[in-house]
């Protein structure tokens, strides 16, 4: 279970590879980071703190927390220069395209990585983290039109992205502490994964000794794929259908699912590794029921969630194929609770991510047996003898 076995090094980076970073039993719905389960590390750590863990393989002592926090503060800003970026785009520009452009172009503020950074300080690590959270919070004011509200020192990392998101110069937005924590709980939920699309995608691209913002710009541009990162949006996008066009009723919904002739599939159901409940779809739904409760909101589309996710585990379609609820069902709602638009919901889920990737690619840079990805292809094309000669 945590071993790690001998492996042909051809393999590592072009499909599966040992890793002491996430432990997943998709049978039993069990999710680890180095060793500690999802739910604990949920309910007893700072998202920060589970970043830490991801890099370094273990909990910060306070006096590394303190150090990594105040890393974490120092560059939280972006370089004057890159502000300008959000100006060359256009109002409706969706913040994924944004986020992954921005994420390459530190690399060109930054290029420590061209000299190979020094991990021991974790300023990358701690810039890339700060960072991306702010460009977020900025392509949000770009999107809705409204001046942007730098970080502010003294404010922990999602009070800051909340702070970031939702002050202005004309309101009195107050950090709601409560909305805080859970933020803080979804992003750990989200923070790594093992081998998922986007870690390959980190990898692989690592693998060719590209540098780490650009791996992970390139691991953004996979994550908004409505396969994997995108499916929180078009999860809401598929109750709010429900809800207008069927009245709320689920059973339709559910059929066009089932339908081989239908393209349809059920968002934020199913898993390629995950055969029981994810985990971290329970922790979400209570999360979502959590906040809820706390702004004194009935969102009918929880209603709606709930009884499809109800129908679909009582459906024969569904338990023949171990179809259960994943990350992406119940986590839309509570950022939609929040005030935080759809369009933004992915880009929850690469701030959520970024330590993930990090030691991903990290564990692949230090493995003396990495070699660049280079999978192979079975050849099923024409052969020599049944092309026609040129004729130019
Ligand atoms: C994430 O890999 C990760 O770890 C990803 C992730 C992470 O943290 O990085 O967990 C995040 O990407 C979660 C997944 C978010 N995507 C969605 O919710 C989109 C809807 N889900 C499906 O598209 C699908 O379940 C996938 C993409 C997630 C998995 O696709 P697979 O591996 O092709 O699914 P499968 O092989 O398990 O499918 C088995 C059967 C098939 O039918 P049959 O050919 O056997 O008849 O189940 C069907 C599939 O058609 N099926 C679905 C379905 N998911 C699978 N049918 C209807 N609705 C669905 N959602």
């Amino acid at each position: 279970e945590t071993g790690l076995i001998t492996y042909d090094p051809g393999f590592v980076n072009t499909g599966s590879c040992c890793s002491r970073v996430t432990f997943i039993n998709g049978e039993e719905g069990i999710l680890r980071y180095r060793g500690y389960d999802i739910e604990d590390l949920a309910e007893k750590c700072e998202f920060i703190d589970v970043a830490y863990l991801l890099v370094h393989g273990a909990l910060p002592t306070e006096d590394e927390h303190r150090k990594f926090s105040r890393l974490l503060n120092e560059h939280s800003m972006i370089h004057e220069d890159m502000r300008h970026h959000f100006s060359f785009y256009p109002e409706r520009a969706h913040p994924m395209a944004v986020l992954s452009a921005m994420v390459v172009s530190l690399s060109t503020f930054y290029p420590e990585l061209e000299e190979g950074w020094d991990e021991e300080t974790d300023i990358t690590v701690c810039r890339l983290l700060s960072k991306l959270r702010t460009i977020a919070a900025f392509s949000y004011k770009k999107f809705i039109g409204e001046p942007i509200v730098q970080p502010k020192a003294g404010l922990k990392y999602t009070e800051n992205f909340l702070n970031m998101m939702f002050n202005s110069p004309v309101s009195e937005f107050e950090v709601d502490p409560i909305i805080a924590r859970a933020l803080n709980k979804l992003l750990i939920l989200h923070a790594d994964h093992e081998q998922n699309c986007s870690a390959s995608v980190v990898r692989m691209v690592g693998s060719a000794e590209a540098n780490l913002y650009a791996s992970i710009s390139a691991g953004i541009c996979a994550l908004w794929g409505p396969l994997h990162g995108g499916a929180n949006q078009h999860v809401i996008e598929m109750l709010e259908y429900i809800r207008s066009e069927e009245n709320g009723d689920v059973s339709k919904v559910l059929e066009r699912a089932k339908d081989k002739s239908d393209p349809f599939r059920m968002m934020g159901f199913g898993h390629r590794v995950y055969k029981a409940y994810d985990p971290r779809a329970r922790v979400a739904k209570r999360i979502c029921r959590e906040v809820l409760n706390h702004l004194g909101h009935e969102d009918p589309l929880l209603d709606i969630a709930v009884e499809l996710e109800q129908a679909a585990l009582e459906d024969e379609y569904f338990k023949e194929r171990n179809l259960y609820p994943n990350v992406d069902f119940y986590t839309g709602l509570t950022y939609r609770a929040i005030g935080i638009p759809t369009n933004m919901f992915t880009v929850m889920f690469a701030i959520g991510r970024i330590p993930g990737w990090i030691a991903q690619w990290q564990e692949m840079r230090e493995d003396p047996h990495s070699r660049i990805g280079r999978p192979r292809q079975v050849y099923i094309g024409p052969t020599s003898d049944e092309t026609s000669p040129i004729q130019m």
